[in-house]
C-alpha cells in the first residue's frame, strides 16, 4: 500500500488525504497552520459522520478512515516515509517551488511528487528538484470526497513509471484517472468548461438571454447538473474570473477575456454562495 503525504490542509488537501484513507491508504496531512489542520479534521469528521448516518459506511470503517489520517505541522515528519506526496497549497508558484525543493531533500529517493495545481504545470515546478522525472500534476476536483475524476498530467520530463504510479494511486484512492499526454493550460475539464462558460457570457453580454434562461437552457437542454452561472456561484465568481484572466493572459486569446459583467460582480464583492450573493441570492 502506498504511504501518502499531503501538503496543505485547505479545501483540497484535507479531502485528498481523507479520500485516500477511506481506501485504506495511510496519509499524513501537513500544514504550517495548526488551525487549518484542526479545521480539516473537524470537516472530515462531519463528512464521514454523515455517511455513517446515511448507512453508507459502518462505524468501524469510519473510525479506521479517520484514524488513518495523521496531522503534522512538520514537513520533515510528513515526507520522511512517503512513497507519494501530493502538494495542495495556495496557488503561488514560488511557494510551490520552495515546497518541492524541500520535499526533494526530505522525501525518500523513490517518492513521487505531485502538484494538485489547477493552473501551474509541473514543468514550472519540477526543476526545483533533482527528480523532475518523478514529478507530475495530479488534478483533483472539488469536493474531492464526491468528484470521481483526477487529471494526471505528464510534464516534459515525467517518466513513464511516474505516470503509471500516478494513475495507479488515483485508482487505489477509488478515483478515475484520465491521462494528459502533454502539459496544456487548463488541462481537459477546465478547457471545455471555459469554452462553454465563455459562450454563456458572450450570450449574456450580447443581451441574447438572461443568465437564468441560459442556465435553464444548459441544465434542461444539455442535462448538465448546473448551468454556467449557477456553477460560478457555487465555486466562487472570483475563481471563475481569475481562471479566465489567467487563460487570457497566458494565451493572449481574446476569447478568454473576462466578461465585463463578471468583472463587475467580482469588483462588487458578489462572489456567489460564499458571500450570499452572486448571480443568484442565497440564504445565510
Ligand atoms: N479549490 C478548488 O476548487 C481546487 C480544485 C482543484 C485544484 N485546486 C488546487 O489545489 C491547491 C489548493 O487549493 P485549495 O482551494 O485547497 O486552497 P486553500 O486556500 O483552501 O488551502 C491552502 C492551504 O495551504 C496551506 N499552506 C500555504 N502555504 C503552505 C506551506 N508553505 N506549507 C504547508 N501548507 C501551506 C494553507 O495554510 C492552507 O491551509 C491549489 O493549487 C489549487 O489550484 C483547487
Amino acid at each position: 500500500m502506498t504511504r501518502l503525504a499531503v501538503v496543505g490542509a485547505g479545501s483540497m488537501g484535507a479531502q485528498i488525504a481523507q479520500q485516500a484513507a477511506l481506501h485504506g491508504i495511510d496519509a499524513v496531512l501537513h500544514d504550517l497552520d495548526e488551525d487549518q489542520l484542526r479545521k480539516a479534521r473537524a470537516s472530515n469528521q462531519g463528512h464521514i459522520a454523515r455517511r455513517v448516518e446515511k448507512g453508507r459506511l459502518s462505524e468501524e470503517k469510519a473510525r479506521e478512515a479517520l484514524e488513518r489520517v495523521r496531522e503534522t505541522t512538520d514537513l520533515r515528519e510528513a515526507a520522511r516515509e512517503a512513497d507519494f506526496v501530493i502538494e495542495a497549497v495556495f496557488e503561488d508558484l514560488d511557494v510551490k517551488r520552495s515546497i518541492f525543493h524541500d520535499l526533494d531533500e526530505l522525501a525518500p529517493a523513490h517518492a513521487v511528487l505531485a502538484s494538485n495545481s489547477s493552473t501551474i504545470g509541473i514543468s514550472k515546478i519540477a526543476d526545483a528538484t533533482r527528480r523532475p522525472d518523478r514529478c507530475l500534476n495530479m488534478h483533483f476536483f472539488y469536493p474531492v470526497l464526491v468528484m470521481d475524476l483526477v487529471e494526471v498530467v505528464r510534464g516534459p520530463q515525467t517518466s513513464d513509471e511516474t505516470i503509471e504510479r500516478g494513475m495507479a494511486l488515483a485508482r487505489e484512492m477509488g478515483r478515475t484517472p484520465v491521462l494528459l499526454k502533454k502539459e496544456i493550460d487548463g488541462f481537459i475539464v477546465n478547457r471545455i468548461l471555459h469554452a462553454a462558460t465563455q459562450e454563456a457570457y458572450r450570450l449574456l453580454d450580447a443581451d441574447v438571454a438572461s443568465f437564468e434562461d441560459i442556465d435553464a437552457a444548459v441544465e434542461k437542454g444539455l442535462n448538465w447538473p448546473m448551468g454556467p452561472f449557477r456553477l460560478g456561484d457555487f465555486s466562487g465568481l472570483d475563481v471563475t474570473y481569475n481562471a479566465r484572466l489567467h487563460m487570457y493572459r497566458s494565451t493572449g486569446d481574446e476569447r478568454y477575456r473576462p466578461s465585463p459583467q463578471l468583472e463587475a460582480k467580482v469588483k462588487a464583492g458578489k462572489l456567489g454562495r460564499k458571500t450570499g450573493e452572486g448571480w443568484y441570492r442565497y440564504d445565510p
